[in-house]
């Protein structure tokens, strides 16, 4: 009988990997499937335990007698014991009875038995087999930060789209808007065709206020770092945000430079410019020269004990907020300069007004920002205007100013990160048994997140890298949650990066970022993760906490594309010449 000797047998058994030798390979194989590396196999023992491998290579041998065998390497994944899949778990006893390949009924359990129906979040099918869909455990997903790396054309932005449409159409229950809350940071301008009916900002109707700035963040922009008068600069600038905070916020008992509160910044631009052109009573100290007709100067030009105005610190600072005064020049032996006019002064004076009145910053330092309420502006940021209520919010960066990006992106994450802290504050003082943090938990998109949070030094990245390490470290518990794309997984912030829990591995071509992404990823993986330069578009190897399996998967095409699809060059190339309008591009460009 054909039975005495068996068709498959496992000829080796090690902690990570099975051998496996075939006689009749056509035999072996299941009706209409087919055998590939990445195919599932089930190895039974006396037991009742079944072990799931994965193929992972596939030679042939010639033996003594000149005959062919088939010889299969496979690692093994994990256990069916009593019905149930197990992860890792024990191996089988030893010696293995038989070795089938997988039945699709059998992968399928693994995968579906692994997640409650309610949790499970479905965006991908198994790349080996398109039929078997593949859950994930969408509490698990979204709760612990997602990264999802590939070199440019592997379907990053798609993936994203396709997660965001589906988490969006979720629903338990007849409503049209279900509760989830996204921020997608869209720095290519990619998602308005995905995301038709978003919360859409843009340049022109983004408004943040220059007020809810911290100190770092409106010192990167407002002053000249690496000047040699820099510290004369930051001190003065300091003590005049400080007063004007003061001035503007009289109930407020304590205010600190970094306090969130309105100052005018027009008002910090007028003192300056008085403090740099100043001149002072050589006589009397605390005399200044202020040439606003209630000054005493003898008639040959020179002053007295009473020429000038005298003036407090305090109230020097408050008239010097008011406008731009003139003061007489300075003259030998009986008017001097001021404390600061000295020329320190001067490139600062000029870069101040000079950012303040840049049209491009108008959404910073524009006229809106002052009367903006903060309400509004995280109104705005979640989707909550009044208006349209919107699950998901684009905030295309493609018009903000290169020199602002990083404060823009650090101050809209720090918004949202202390949303869900205080947030949470509030729930747990009202009901302090409150088990959930926050009702209303969301998720932030960073494409391109190297552009943010590099793994760099560099004082101009600082903002954005501090402001989203913060909820890398501590947004799980405030229910504000990571999800960074990325072409250069090996120029991210460490930090960052090894705080996600969800890889979405697209296909990865570079050495240094494989090699990078190997690094953090569990050793068990074996030779899948040596899939990822030959993963086509669209194909992913899913590995997170969120999966009972890693799996090499087909991401679900979304419903509607970001704006990223591949250009077809050769198409284009082979139609009639065509004229492009260089001026219109031209005012599109300086506008
Ligand atoms: N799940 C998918 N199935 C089929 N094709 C896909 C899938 N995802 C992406 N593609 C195709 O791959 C191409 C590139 O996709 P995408 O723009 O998402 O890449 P990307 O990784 O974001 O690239 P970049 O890093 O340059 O932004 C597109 O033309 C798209 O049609
Ligand atoms: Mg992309």
């Amino acid at each position: 009988m054909k039975d005495l000797k068996m068709n498959a047998e496992v000829i080796s058994v090690f902690p990570n990997k099975i051998r496996i030798v075939v006689d009749n390979l056509e035999e072996f194989k299941l009706k209409d499937e087919s055998l590939k590396v990445g195919s599932y196999l089930r190895v039974a023992d006396n037991e009742n335990s079944i072990l799931i491998a994965i193929i992972e290579n596939f030679s042939i041998e010639v033996n003594d007698e000149g005959i062919r065998d088939y010889i299969i390497e496979a690692t093994p994944l994990g256990l069916i014991k009593d019905g149930e899949f197990i992860r890792g778990g024990d191996t089988i006893a030893i010696p293995p009875k038989k070795v089938e390949p997988a039945t699709r009924s059998d992968i399928e359990k693994i995968y579906n038995e692994s997640i409650e129906l309610s949790r499970q979040f479905i965006f991908s099918r198994l790349s080996s087999n398109k039929e078997i869909k593949i859950p994930v455990d969408g509490n698990k997903f979204f709760n612990k930060h997602i990264s999802i790396i590939g070199s440019t054309g592997s379907g990053k932005s798609h993936t994203v789209a396709t997660i965001i449409q589906k988490a969006v159409e979720a629903k338990l229950g007849e409503f049209s808007l279900n509760n989830s809350h996204i921020i997608i940071f869209d720095i290519h301008s990619e998602y308005k065709s995905a995301f038709p009916n978003a919360n859409i900002i843009n340049i022109d109707n983004l408004i943040l206020p220059y007020w809810l700035l911290n100190s770092e963040e409106l010192e990167e922009i407002l002053l000249d770092t690496g000047e040699r008068d820099n510290y004369n600069q930051s001190s003065i600038f300091r003590t005049l945000v400080t007063e004007n905070k003061k001035k503007y916020n009289p109930s407020h008992e304590k205010i600190f430079y970094d306090t969130p509160v309105f100052f005018d910044i027009n008002e910090i631009v007028n003192a300056i410019i008085n403090f740099k052109n100043e001149t002072e009573n050589a006589k009397c100290s605390g005399r200044y020269m202020i040439n606003d007709r209630t000054y005493s100067l003898l008639a040959d030009g020179k002053t007295n004990d009473e020429s000038g105005i005298k003036l407090t610190n305090e109230e020097r600072i408050k008239k010097y907020f008011e406008k731009e005064l003139t003061f007489f020049p300075t003259k030998a032996q009986s008017i001097t300069r001021g404390d600061y006019a000295d020329g320190t002064l001067d490139k600062f004076s000029i870069r101040l007004q000079s950012k303040v009145s840049d049209k491009r910053l108008d959404f910073l330092f524009g006229d809106k920002s002052k009367s903006i309420k903060f309400e509004e502006i995280l109104k705005k940021l979640m989707g909550y205007c009044e208006e349209l209520l919107s699950n998901v919010t684009v905030i295309d960066l493609s018009g903000i100013p290169f020199e602002v990006l990083s404060i823009t992106v650090s101050l809209i994450s720090r918004m949202l990160f202390e949303y869900g802290y205080y947030y949470k504050r509030l729930r747990c003082r009202r009901n302090p048994d409150e088990k959930i943090n926050n009702d209303v938990p969301i998720l932030m998109v960073y494409e391109e997140a190297h552009k943010y949070v590099p793994r760099s030094e560099l004082s101009k990245y600082r903002s954005s890298q501090k402001a989203i390490e913060r909820i890398a470290k501590e947004g799980r518990k405030y229910g504000v949650t990571l999800l960074l794309a990325s072409q250069r997984p090996s120029e991210i912030s460490e930090t960052i990066f090894s705080q996600c829990n969800n890889f979405i591995a697209m296909r990865l071509t570079n050495p240094n970022d494989q090699g990078y992404v190997k690094k953090l990823l569990p050793d068990t993986l074996g030779n899948l993760i040596d899939k990822m330069p030959s993963l086509s578009a669209g194909e992913a190897l899913l590995i997170g906490e969120s999966i009972i399996l890693p799996s090499i998967v087909h991401i679900d095409k979304c419903k509607l594309p970001p704006s990223s699809n591949d250009i077809p060059y050769w198409d284009l190339w082979n139609e009639e010449w065509k004229n492009i309008n260089l001026v219109e591009i031209k005012s599109e460009w300086y506008k």
